[in-house]
């Protein structure tokens, strides 16, 4: 008895310490545009075979977005700090879905292209015109900890999730970028809503990295 306890805690922590897609809105199995003959679940951001190769997103299976390079993005001569670019990295691969210029079922190699079938709901789709959503592709540094005085430094601040800012939630080679994946995880995380890499309840997350 005591031992099928112990079995039924330790699939439930197992289980737990995983992101759980299939409860996410990134669950596309079953969805009508996907019109994969199978890997549903994954084929429409991964592939196993003739991936887009990319640092960013690995086995990257989706059309890029058609916008690359013509974004508004945020931008506050008043008080930022950051040098904002042009969305990059993964958050590319975002946009691809997100801002609505590509279908979902476009996938590298065009197997599924001619088939159209539309894009994320208006909620979801965020355009081209990124200046009032929260900033992204910026480095954020010690440097910039320093110079904004109200965030910490994110490579000695632990983020609650196990490491520091850095190697948790900021992406690019160097470690030190902040994308749409600092705050969103695209496969879930059991018990936080909204695809978020924690829980924003009492805005834990943002003040995870904003010291306010
Ligand atoms: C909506 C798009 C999307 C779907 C669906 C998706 N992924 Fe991902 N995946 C991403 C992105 C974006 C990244 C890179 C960013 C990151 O690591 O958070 C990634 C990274 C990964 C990685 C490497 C980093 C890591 O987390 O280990 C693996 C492995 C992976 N995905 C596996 C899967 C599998 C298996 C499935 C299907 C069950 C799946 N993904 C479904 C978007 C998706
Ligand atoms: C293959 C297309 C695709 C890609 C790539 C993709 N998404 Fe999504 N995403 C969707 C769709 C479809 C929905 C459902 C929106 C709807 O209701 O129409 C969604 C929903 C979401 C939601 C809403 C979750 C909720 O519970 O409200 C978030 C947040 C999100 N995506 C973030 C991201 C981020 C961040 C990335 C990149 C790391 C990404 N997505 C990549 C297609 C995609
Ligand atoms: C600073 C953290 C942060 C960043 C960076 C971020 N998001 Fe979000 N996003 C959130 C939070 C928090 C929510 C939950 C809803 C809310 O609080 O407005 C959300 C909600 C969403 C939703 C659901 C919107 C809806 O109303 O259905 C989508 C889709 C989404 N984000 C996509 C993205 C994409 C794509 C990027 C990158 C271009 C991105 N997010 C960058 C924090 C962030
Ligand atoms: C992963 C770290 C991180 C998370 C999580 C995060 N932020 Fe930020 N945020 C930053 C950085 C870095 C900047 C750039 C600050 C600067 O350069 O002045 C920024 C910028 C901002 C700005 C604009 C500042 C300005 O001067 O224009 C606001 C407002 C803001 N964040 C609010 C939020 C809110 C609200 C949340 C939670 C939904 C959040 N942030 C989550 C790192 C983060």
């Amino acid at each position: 008895m005591k031992k099928l306890s112990l079995m039924i805690l330790f699939v439930a922590v197992t289980a737990m310490s995983f992101g759980q897609i299939s409860a996410t809105l990134h669950n596309f199995v079953g969805d009508s545009w996907n019109t994969m003959s199978s890997n549903k679940a994954c084929g429409p951001c991964h592939t196993p075979h003739n991936a887009l190769v990319s640092a960013d997103a690995p086995l990257w299976s989706h059309d890029a977005t058609a916008n690359a390079g013509s974004f508004t993005v945020y931008s506050n001569t008043g008080t930022l700090n950051a040098t904002v670019g042009q969305p990059s990295g993964v958050s590319l691969k975002c946009l691809g879905c997100h801002d609505g210029s590509v279908n979902l079922n476009a996938h590298v190699g065009g197997a599924n292209t001619a088939s159209l079938i539309g894009s994320v709901n208006p909620a979801a789709d965020l355009g081209t015109d990124l200046s009032n959503d929260h900033p992204i592709s910026f480095t954020y540094d010690a440097a910039l900890a320093t110079a904004d005085g109200g965030l910490f430094d994110p490579t000695t601040t632990a983020s609650g999730l196990g490491g520091n800012i850095n190697v948790d939630l900021l992406a690019g080679v160097g470690n030190d970028q902040m994308e749409c994946s600092s705050c969103h995880d695209p496969h879930g995380v059991t018990g936080v809503s909204d695809l978020l890499r924690k829980d924003n309840t009492n805005s834990e997350l943002c003040l995870t990295c904003h010291n306010k």
